[in-house]
């Protein structure tokens, strides 16, 4: 099989270049970008990808000189671009200020990796340094009006660099210039199907469950219902036969209303055997106790996941030499925690805390579908006959509702931002801050920002697209704007955010409303339009009560994502209903993409 390397130099969207390209029909593997050039001679193509380094820092990832003496053609991606004009004889230069967000470049050869465009075109810029002399050989391709080589090649060695990201959906045609890389420039054919791939995990799950001694160990699941988890396992039970896999589902409380009955029912009419329901809700609880910080709560969520599955395999006396440990993790959720070689951990997903990465060191857990992409999973899963309605699923994060609730150590007030809320009066709206941070992603960056709240005006999509942008982009102390569906204008002195830590009393109102929230995208025909739909609970409190967060987000794989602009008279709906709980006071919608902001907020 064909296959295309990128090479890691630390960027989160490192996996998306490859999604990408796997998406037109190429095989595309990441392997570190200091992997020696003898070993990349195989693939048909290179792609060196952005990252958050700078090429004069001490330290920084540097490729294998000789990759440059390969006869394959090479793509490289912002930091990419900027390596290749180091190594190759051009001049990169620290900049003074950070590009970030939307430009437009103008296209200077349309041709190659440009053919097909126009000669101007919208792509997203993410960038300190910049190549300010090209390298010997290499031709002007495209400039920016901040940044003079947004892209440049030598069509006799077929180099290409670029110093935007073509991967997002930001930029309009990036695919197209993937594309062109792939088909136009590399010559490769549109060959990989990843629903063709099952006889093949199949075979490689029943290599991965020999141990050293050659012998057969069984494994263990513990499922949580989601496309990723499902799909993984009826492939080990197809792998292995049913006798040799069990599932334990465990209830850690955070679950959304009835999904335990739920995820039961669905396995029995899958056929997959009954499915052990363990209840370990108290023991969460108690866990995460007056704990606020969100990261600290992923911490505690993840090893107490590690935890429980320990206990349930001492007390069953299962022996770690005859099980392992079954995950349905994918390949996203191990980049954003860092799992890349260079990566920024932006959050640490629950299956990568320190105790999984120790059992996966000794080989001891089976991740079927971690060189998969969810769109591949939901590929897989219909291969194997699973049922829509269960592909169809919104994904849901292993440490559910309580990463959905926020939490704030001490009482705090709403504040006023005069810088913020002139932008805002600008497009009509009222704006303050609310101190209560949640995660952003800014140039391949962990942010911890405050929330800007927008009201006192009607939801105009196209103004508050804009808006938002605006206001990401020249006050980075923000990272996410929501704005207030109910009540429409807020009158500040009212507001406070009140001390709330994890508890079963909230937990229990976030599944109410998220209950709410799920049934009206169903009814309303908007669930299959939109990829996820976070609901979350602030501590914002007028009447004692809370705030609920609306985040309808379009993705195809979680790693970029659009806010969904459900129509204003639904919103009103919706925020409606809401507003009839109780112990709600207040409904906002969030209105930022990610990036800046992350889907979840914690
Ligand atoms: P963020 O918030 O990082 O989320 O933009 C990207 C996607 O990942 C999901 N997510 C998780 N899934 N365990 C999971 O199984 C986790 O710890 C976790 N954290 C985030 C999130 O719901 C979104 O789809």
């Amino acid at each position: 099989m064909e296959k295309v390397v990128v090479l890691d130099s630390g960027g989160q969207y490192c996996h998306l270049i490859a999604r990408k390209i796997r998406e037109l029909g190429v095989y595309a593997e990441i392997r570190p970008v200091g992997t020696k050039a003898s070993r990349l001679a195989a693939y048909r193509g290179v792609v060196i990808s952005g990252g958050p380094a700078s090429v004069f820092e001490p330290g920084s990832p540097q490729p294998d000189p000789a990759l440059f003496r390969l006869p394959i053609p090479i793509l490289g991606i912002c930091y990419g671009q900027q390596l290749m004009a180091q190594h190759l004889g051009g001049k990169v230069e620290p900049g003074h200020t950070r590009e970030f967000g939307e430009a437009s470049i103008t296209v200077k050869s349309r041709r190659s990796i440009f053919a097909g465009l126009a000669e101007r075109e919208r792509v997203w810029m993410s960038h300190g340094d910049y190549v300010s002399q090209m390298p010997p050989g290499f031709r002007l391709m495209a400039t920016t009006r901040d940044c003079v080589v947004a892209a440049m090649g030598d069509e006799s060695r077929r180099f290409y660099a670029v110093q935007f990201h073509p991967e997002v959906a930001h930029t309009v045609h990036g695919q197209k210039i993937l594309s062109n890389f792939l088909f136009g420039v590399g010559g490769c054919k549109p060959e990989w199907r990843p629903a063709d791939r099952v006889a093949q995990v199949e075979a490689a799950i029943r290599r991965q469950v020999r141990d050293r001694q050659a012998r057969e160990r069984k494994v263990l699941f513990f499922l949580s219902g989601g496309v990723d988890s499902t799909v993984a396992f009826t492939l080990a039970v197809r792998a292995l036969g049913p006798d040799r896999v069990h599932a334990i589902y465990v209830n850690t409380g955070f679950m959304r209303q009835g999904e335990t009955k739920e995820i039961s029912e669905v396995f029995e009419h899958l056929g997959l055997g009954s499915l052990e329901v363990v209840d370990e809700r108290k023991r969460f609880f108690a866990a995460l106790r007056g704990v606020t910080d969100p990261e600290t709560k992923r911490k505690i969520i993840g090893r107490l996941f590690v935890d429980v599955q320990d206990h349930i395999l001492a007390r069953r006396r299962y022996s770690t030499k005859e099980w392992m440990l079954g995950q349905g993790t994918i390949y996203p959720d191990t980049i954003e925690s860092g799992g890349t070689q260079h990566a920024e951990v932006i959050k640490t997903h629950h299956n990568r805390v320190d105790r999984i990465r120790q059992l996966i060191a000794e080989k001891r857990v089976l991740e079927p579908l971690s060189q998969f992409y969810k769109d591949e999973v939901r590929r897989l899963g219909h291969a194997l006959g699973l049922p829509d309605s269960v592909l169809r699923r919104h994904p849901f994060p292993g440490p559910g509702l309580a990463i959905r609730c926020l939490c704030a150590e001490k009482k705090l007030y709403p504040e006023p931002d005069e810088g913020i809320a002139t932008l805002a009066a600008q497009a009509g709206y009222q704006a303050f801050l609310l101190p209560l941070h949640s995660v952003g992603v800014q140039g391949d960056m962990r942010t911890y920002g405050k929330l800007t709240v927008l009201h006192g005006a009607e939801i105009h999509h196209e103004v508050l697209a804009e808006l938002t942008t605006r206001i990401t982009n020249s006050f980075p102390h923000t990272n996410r704007v929501a704005v207030a569906l109910w009540p429409c204008e807020i009158d500040l002195a009212q507001w406070h955010i009140r001390r709330a830590t994890l508890t079963p009393q909230r937990i229990h109102l976030l599944q109410e409303v998220d209950h709410i929230v799920t049934r009206f995208l169903h009814e309303q025909f908007l669930y299959d339009l939109i990829w996820q739909c976070p609901v979350v609970l602030l501590p914002l409190s007028r009447n004692g009560g809370e705030t609920v967060a609306l985040r309808p987000i379009s993705s195809v794989d979680g790693m970029t994502a659009e806010v969904v602009h459900i129509p204003v008279p639904q919103l009103a709906q919706l925020a409606h209903e809401l507003a009839q709980v109780d112990g709600i006071d207040g409904v906002l919608f969030d209105i930022s993409n990610k990036p800046p902001s992350t889907i979840e907020w914690e």
